[in-house]
């Protein structure tokens, strides 16, 4: 832990200074729980852990090989012991939240860090842990990662608190592109000139402005400049920590966030797997979320932005950006932890009833020596879920609610055997203090309304035990503060223990659950509108809204179908049988021409359509879509495949289709078929560019 600052009391003042080329880290406060060398003796145990922060203004930390400045971590102050081997000073875990007179009991005081300036920091600029961290008027340039804000993991150590940074530039890859000397491994080049640099980490490293781990934080009035990808390095502006098995908070949020010299497509990127990012198959990796509050990152105010397989947030009008591995989404959301006990080593699957189709696993976020598993997925509040496991159920579990306000609710239904019994309580559990105390029981009621009924020391729980689902709705009782994430009178939990036969085999009641709980997938809260153009920044690439669907009209007589194409708010219906194409420039984002090819019975879809393809200019969207029966057969699938679909596919009745006439292929060219409906809902980026190889 060699660093140029070592700060093991954060209530000193450090203004003006400099830290360069060191080895590990420029400024670091690295919390001793008890004074050590000539200051042992002189406070409190505790005391660096919540001290106020002294003045930090004005500092500077550039070349180091990790990181800029880190607020993180302890040392051990005890010497070895027989009980504990590591010797005296051993880098141990440590958690600041400053409180006034370092009491955790007295209100909080936020540690201001200001006017810092980071650059070429190999991997961070700063990694800040703690409970009120707060930034402004800072400065990031050429780091791996600028900045990550990181709270605990699980909980925020400082429950109610939270971090922020304001007024706060981040660029990128600046004009500084270093020195090339013959034994430099990590030269390379540069996103937006292709220019060799010196390069943070390794030349395919995601580069990154801000990255999201766990929270709460909130961004505000901050300038992202030159994060551009290249195809093979996934540089952006927003991300998301790298391998996460952290919790996710839906509270953060991010506000007038500004862009210059960032693609539309680099501004946020949610992962792949792949180099750096692995399988992308932790638990945090999965449910990563970020609130745009005035849509100044995605043009949707106030939509969450999610990543694109999360099916336990999504819902059918949230709108995929195929360039981030995101979805534009709205909802209400907040989470659940579900901590297992006996045993602690399941894979969780959690299923949202109305997409039964798509569940999540999770593996849960602790070490597997723990007794206890912890999973904690983010959820759509107000609705149904069911949650599997690959073993036989637990014995033990007790589910937190996590950012619930009062009267947030959800529906779960648990797998276990049949056979099984239970007892069910509710508690509330104050972490700061330690303690719990006992709200309710839970009673079996054989009627599923009666899950409804809630009083404050009874409540009931439905067993369908022919399908091994038990019923509870998790419902807060009481107030949260804003930022917390348990309510004011601490977090309250639903506490399950369960006598499960012998014996029972694995507990996944999916195929039994479904289709009886399937719901409907339905839109709670209206997607928001996308800014018009003259509220857009004037940025010259910005979005393109497509919609496009074809389904079977159900509620009438009419054995009709309904087919449409819609770009930013316009759409088109294709009122004959056949095919409508609609075209648009991948420069400037217009539609140019629209054409129907109408299907006979005889002839099927006309063999002008290969023509008309042929004929559309290079760098041209093209959007289709199709009613009616028989669409499938004929030569004329041959275009998709000159439109970027892959080759081999099979064209069922309905299909809709994203594809691009021109010399590469964007990741966003998406064909749908399926026999029922068709539907494509996705955000392209204009103007349309290829990305340079890395
Ligand atoms: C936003 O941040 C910039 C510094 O990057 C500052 O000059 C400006 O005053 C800030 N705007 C507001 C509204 O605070
Ligand atoms: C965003 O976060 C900030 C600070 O964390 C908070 O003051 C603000 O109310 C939040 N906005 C929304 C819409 O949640």
């Amino acid at each position: 832990a060699v660093s140029t600052f070592w700060i093991a009391n954060p209530h000193n003042n450090l203004i003006n200074c400099a830290a360069a080329g060191s080895e590990e880290t420029g400024f670091w406060f690295v919390l001793h729980h008890v004074p050590t060398g000539p200051s042992a003796g002189m406070y409190s145990p505790g005391y660096s852990e919540h001290v106020p922060m002294g003045k930090f203004s004005n500092n500077r930390a550039h070349s180091n090989y990790r990181a800029g400045m880190i607020i993180d971590n302890g040392v051990k102050t005890t010497p070895a012991s027989a009980k504990d081997k590591r010797p005296i000073l051993t880098l141990i875990s440590g958690r600041y939240s400053p409180h006034k007179d370092a009491d955790p009991l007295k209100p909080r005081e936020p540690a201001i860090i200001e006017r810092f300036i980071a650059y070429k920091n190999q991997d961070h600029g700063a990694w800040l842990r703690g409970g009120d961290v707060w930034l402004d008027d800072c400065q990031f340039a050429d780091n791996g990662i600028g900045l990550t804000l990181a709270s605990g993991g699980t909980f925020p150590h400082d429950d109610g608190s939270k971090q922020e940074i304001k007024n706060s530039l981040f660029v990128g890859e600046s004009g500084n592109l270093g020195t090339e000397t013959t034994d430099n491994e990590i030269w390379g080049p540069g996103g937006l000139d292709h220019r060799g640099r010196t390069l943070p980490i390794g030349p395919d490293f995601p580069i990154r402005g801000i990255q999201f781990y766990d929270g709460p934080i909130n961004v505000q009035n901050c300038t992202f400049r030159k994060f551009a990808a290249l195809d093979g390095r996934h540089t952006s502006a927003l991300a998301f920590r790298l391998n996460n098995a952290w919790q996710s908070c839906p509270n953060n949020n991010v506000t007038d966030i500004h862009f210059e010299d960032v693609p539309i497509t680099s501004r946020v990127f949610f992962g792949e797997p792949g180099p750096w990012f692995n399988d992308l198959d932790m638990d945090g990796d999965k449910t990563s979320v970020f609130h745009d509050v005035d849509g100044s990152v995605s043009e949707y105010p106030g939509s969450y932005l999610i990543k694109e397989d999360n099916w336990l947030i999504k819902h059918p009008d949230c709108i995929d950006v195929p360039d981030w591995r995101g979805s534009i989404c709205s909802g209400h959301f907040a989470q659940i932890y579900i901590q297992a006990y006996k045993p602690a080593n399941l894979k969780m699957k959690i299923i949202k009833n109305d997409y039964h189709n798509h569940p999540l696993y999770l593996e849960g976020a602790l070490s597997k020596s723990t007794h206890y598993q912890q999973y904690q997925p983010v959820v759509t509040l107000r609705k149904g879920y069911t949650i599997h496991w690959d073993k036989t159920a637990p014995e033990e579990l007790a589910i937190w609610l996590i950012n619930f306000n009062k009267n947030d609710w959800i529906q779960v239904g648990f797998c276990y055997p049949k056979g099984t019994t239970f007892s069910i309580l509710s508690d509330i559990h104050n972490r700061l203090l330690k303690k719990t105390y006992k709200t309710g029981t839970f009673y079996r009621t054989s009627q599923m309304e009666k899950l409804e009924h809630r009083y404050p020391s009874k409540g009931y729980y439905y067993w369908d035990e022919d399908t091994g689902l038990l019923f509870l709705k998790l419902k807060a009782q009481n107030e949260k503060d804003k930022f917390a994430f348990c309510s004011v009178k601490g977090c309250e939990r639903i506490r399950i223990k369960a006598v499960i036969p012998k014996m029972a085999g694995v507990s996944d009641c999916e195929a039994v659950a479904y289709p009886k709980y399937t719901e409907t997938p339905i839109v709670e809260v209206p997607m928001p509108k996308k800014l018009s153009s003259a509220q857009l920044q004037k940025t010259k690439d910005h979005l393109l809204e497509v919609k496009i669907e074809t389904y079977k009209k159900q509620y009438f007589h009419l054995k009709d179908d309904f087919a449409y194409i819609e770009v930013d708010g316009v759409r088109f219906f294709l009122t004959d049988e056949g095919i409508q194409l609609v075209v648009i420039d991948g420069h400037h984002g217009k539609v140019v021409d629209r054409v129907t090819f109408k299907n006979s019975i005889l002839q099927g879809i006309p063999a002008q359509i290969e023509n008309y393809v042929n004929n559309i200019k290079d760098h041209s969207i093209v959007l289709l879509t199709s009613k009616g029966r028989f669409i499938s057969r004929g030569p004329w699938t041959k275009v998709l495949e000159k439109l970027g679909a892959e080759e081999g596919f099979r064209l069922k009745e309905k299909v809709a289709f994203v594809g691009f006439k021109g010399s590469f292929r964007p990741v966003w060219v998406k064909l749908v078929t399926n026999e029922d409906s068709a539907k494509i809902y996705q955000a392209l980026p204009i103007p349309v560019v290829k990305k340079m190889k890395l």
